[in-house]
């Protein structure tokens, strides 16, 4: 067990921060005539959502094994990025620590409140150098660690995960956006341990519902008190929690999609392998590949020109397109495209 007290790591304006509490969301009910919100009495979505989010994570709670005080729910992974930003980070005052390359998102909402962005470089098998990391930890003084694994864009997932949350006295959020895709386990477990352990994961990519905007925080009872006080009261919409409760209701759906895409990732990366164009495929846990191109430009611009967008990485990582696993219809206009080049 390590020592950290979160309240010292805490924005003060934040510890002094009283949430809003809705009072019939906080209360036992039979039938309430409900007159305290405005709301019209007509309608099927004319209440406001349950802001304690309590079914879904009441739910999770059973998946996962751990107590639905340890569970914040977030219009996506992306606002729980942001909330804990605010809520570690003094603007103007503390820094963020990211490895490079690695999701943008944690740099944009570091930036949006005034933090400084301190990055970590990955060797040349996109993984993290311990002493890079012991360096820069005890040069500067760092709030909050964003550790992305399976890491978007690489694709790889970081070994010894504990080492850094072992070493680091700030926050470390590791985020498991695409860990559904790999047979790596997933950090929850860490989160029993090391009470500055934030874990995210999210219904966006392997849940196939990008468009419901759910992502889900794993943490320390102190930490999801700290999110659940500075997130807006209804911040995820009626419509979204009951599609996400039923797709976990039944979550075969869920499970041959995984095996289709992973499937799917097999099938392309042996198909890569012939095309000459292509000069490396990084290995990936994730549903996308990093893919380094002889002639990065004129790859981009061909795949532009028939309306096949893929995300190009380079000039940041050089020569580098990192593409999507997509059905099957789509990866074989990939394939075609790339063969023709
Ligand atoms: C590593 C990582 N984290 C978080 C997100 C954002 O996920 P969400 O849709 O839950 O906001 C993404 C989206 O691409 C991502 O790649």
């Amino acid at each position: 067990m390590t020592t950290i007290n979160i309240n010292n790591l805490v924005r003060k304006n934040i510890l002094e921060l009283q949430p809003y509490i809705s009072f019939r969301d906080h209360n036992e009910f039979d039938n309430p005539v409900l007159l305290d919100a405005n709301e019209s009495p007509f309608g099927k979505y004319n209440r406001y959502p349950d802001s304690t989010q309590k079914k879904l994570k009441e739910k999770l709670s059973q998946i996962k094994n751990i107590s639905p005080n340890q569970i914040a729910v977030g219009n996506g992974s992306d606002e729980l990025i942001d909330l804990i930003t605010k809520i570690f980070c003094e603007p103007n005052n503390d820094s963020i620590l990211m490895m490079n390359p690695s999701f943008a998102m944690y740099g944009f909402y570091a930036s949006i409140n005034q933090n400084k962005i301190m990055k970590l470089d990955l060797n040349e098998n996109s993984e993290i150098i311990k002493d890079d990391f012991l360096k820069i930890i005890k040069d500067f003084r760092l709030k909050i660690f964003f550790l992305c694994s399976p890491n978007n864009p690489t694709g790889n997932s970081i070994e010894d995960i504990e080492f850094f949350v072992r070493n680091f006295d700030g926050i470390v959020v590791i985020d498991e956006a695409y860990i559904e895709f790999s047979d790596k386990k997933s950090s929850i477990v860490l989160i029993e341990k090391y009470p500055n352990v934030i874990v995210l994961q999210t219904f966006s990519k392997a849940w196939g519902m990008a468009g419901a905007r759910i992502g889900i925080a794993y943490s320390s009872e102190e930490i999801i008190q700290f999110i659940n006080t500075v997130k807006a009261p209804y911040n995820v919409n009626s419509l979204s929690l009951e599609l996400i409760l039923k797709s976990l209701e039944n979550t075969d759906e869920f499970k041959q999609n995984v095996k289709n895409i992973l499937k799917e990732r097999e099938w392309l990366q042996s198909e890569f392998q012939n095309i000459t164009c292509i000069t490396k495929i990084f290995p990936t846990d994730a549903n996308f590949f990093l893919i380094e191109f002889d002639d990065v430009e004129k790859v981009y611009e061909k795949l532009l020109n028939e309306e096949i967008l893929t995300s190009k990485r380079s000039p940041a990582i050089p020569n580098c397109i990192r593409i999507n696993v997509g059905n099957r219809e789509e990866n074989i206009k990939l394939l075609n495209l790339l063969k023709s080049i």
